[in-house]
């Protein structure tokens, strides 16, 4: 192709460095975004009298064709351009004639790009926050299903203190209503067109920045061009708040993975979100919550691979920066896909809560309810908590579980216990009398399901 910027130079590129040098094959995914920033441009351009109105109706013409025949498929890209932007100037120009040479004054592909980049980005931040939406609706509903479903809380993987699957649930809601609203700041943040900065310096046409950018639906415009090109702090960090729904979807896929074993058993995924084994007829596995946790790591790859693309880049644009594409790319479709398939998988999932009571009863799960019940009666905590630790060791030894240990064993140990015990050590009883604000009690249930209803209500 032709090249547009064929000033100094003369003579061919060589063809493996034009390839090297293009990026159409992965910015191509911009061309609404490059469209819709040139008619803003254009419109500008014509206010301010820098082109005559005619040139503006027919570029913006022109363009909108070019827009809805890409969108149809009548046109297709023509991969020899080295950039999406360079092959819609050059087919406006094809299709309008000189009036689209114009469209480019008072601007340079280094804002240009800048321009589309944000837009992408701000786009694609509303997809990933109505994904959320949803995911974080599904685990909430599930919770409120389940609420008071009795279940082992671990510390170090080890059966800790009884907690309800609701509340279990519960704890990502939180970590998805931050998710939510962090990737709205990065929007917040974003949303300042750097269009008009130019190549670096500005330019000596009277433009108006703030119209272009009102129309492209920024607040505000860059008050330095030099920052306004090379800022893609944007980019890093939606790449972080990316990073980081990742990091949560991980976590919990390692908790279904294991909740699915045998071992666990406290879920069963619905087939449509596990696989089959070619050789062991037996097998389900859990595909998708290993491919989530497995893709974690490239996300974080596509975010230190940014971090690192940019930490040495003197000011302003440099090429190195058409690197910043492709890892936002990947990462943006890998996380959409990964909350999708979650949303799937937690609301098609069979819960068996025997399991979960039975894994509970198991765990003396309740032994900090034994002491919290010597403490009541006077003791103090550190001697109720050796107490207890002493008839869990007998529990052990002689194969119970604290609530069927004989009131003489617990006589033996301290005369403060009565009857009364076994009622203190209920499971039921031990998750219901955690009435600390945020334990699972059923007050803090309620107040964090209202908590995911009000946020998500908010968006
Ligand atoms: N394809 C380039 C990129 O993605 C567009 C900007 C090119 N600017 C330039 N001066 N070569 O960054």
């Amino acid at each position: 192709m032709n090249k547009l910027w064929k000033g100094r130079t003369d003579g061919d590129m060589d063809a493996l460095a034009d390839a090297f040098n293009s990026s159409i094959s992965f910015d191509q995914r911009m061309y609404e975004e490059d469209i819709t920033g040139s008619i803003a441009h254009a419109k500008m351009l014509s206010k301010q009298g820098i082109i005559a109105k005619e040139d503006c109706e027919a570029i913006v013409n022109g363009l909108k064709g070019i827009l809805a025949d890409l969108k149809s498929g009548a046109l297709p890209v023509d991969e020899s351009a080295e950039d999406i932007h360079m092959f819609v100037e050059a087919e406006l120009t094809k299709r309008i004639g000189d009036a689209g040479k114009r469209l480019h004054t008072a601007r340079s592909r280094n804002d240009q790009v800048a321009l589309d980049f944000k837009m992408y980005c701000r786009t694609e931040i509303d997809e990933i926050v109505a994904n959320m939406k949803e995911l974080t609706q599904t685990t909430a509903d599930t919770a409120a299903k389940y609420k008071t479903t009795i279940m082992p809380g671990y510390t170090h993987l080890q059966r800790a203190q009884p907690v309800t699957f609701g509340h279990h649930l519960l704890a990502y809601c939180q970590m998805f209503l931050r998710d939510i609203s962090r990737l709205l700041d990065t929007k917040r943040r974003l949303n300042i067109s750097p269009i008009g900065s130019c190549a670096l310096a500005g330019t000596t046409y009277d433009t108006d920045r703030m119209y272009e950018a009102k129309q492209l639906g920024f607040y505000d415009i860059s008050l330095n061009s030099m920052d306004g090109v090379s800022d893609r702090d944007f980019a890093v960090e939606l790449l972080s708040d990316i990073a980081l729904v990742m990091t949560h979807l991980s976590r919990l896929s390692e908790e279904f993975i294991l909740w699915s074993s045998w071992e666990f058993h406290f879920i069963e995924l619905s087939d449509k979100y596990t696989t089959g084994s070619s050789i062991m007829p037996q097998k389900k596995n859990p595909d998708m919550a290993e491919l989530v946790r497995g893709k974690t790591g490239r996300v974080y790859g596509d975010l230190i691979g940014l971090l690192t693309v940019l930490k040495g880049l003197p000011l302003a644009y440099n090429k190195d920066m058409q690197e910043d594409k492709e890892g936002v790319f990947d990462a943006v479709d890998t996380v959409n896909m990964a909350i999708k398939v979650f949303t799937g998988m937690i609301g098609t999932m069979k819960v068996c809560e025997e399991n979960m009571l039975n894994a509970a009863k198991r765990g003396f799960i309740n032994a900090t309810d034994l002491a919290d019940y010597l403490v009541r009666k006077g003791m103090p905590f550190r001697s109720a908590y050796k107490i207890s630790g002493e008839l869990v060791n007998w529990c052990i030894e002689n194969n119970h579980v604290l609530e069927n240990v004989p009131l003489n064993e617990y006589k033996k140990r301290s005369d403060l216990f009565d009857d009364d015990v076994y009622e203190a050590i209920d499971l039921k009883t031990c998750v219901e009398k955690r009435i600390s604000a945020g334990g699972p009690g059923a007050a803090s249930i309620e107040r964090q399901l209202d908590y995911v209803k009000e946020k998500l209500g908010e968006i």
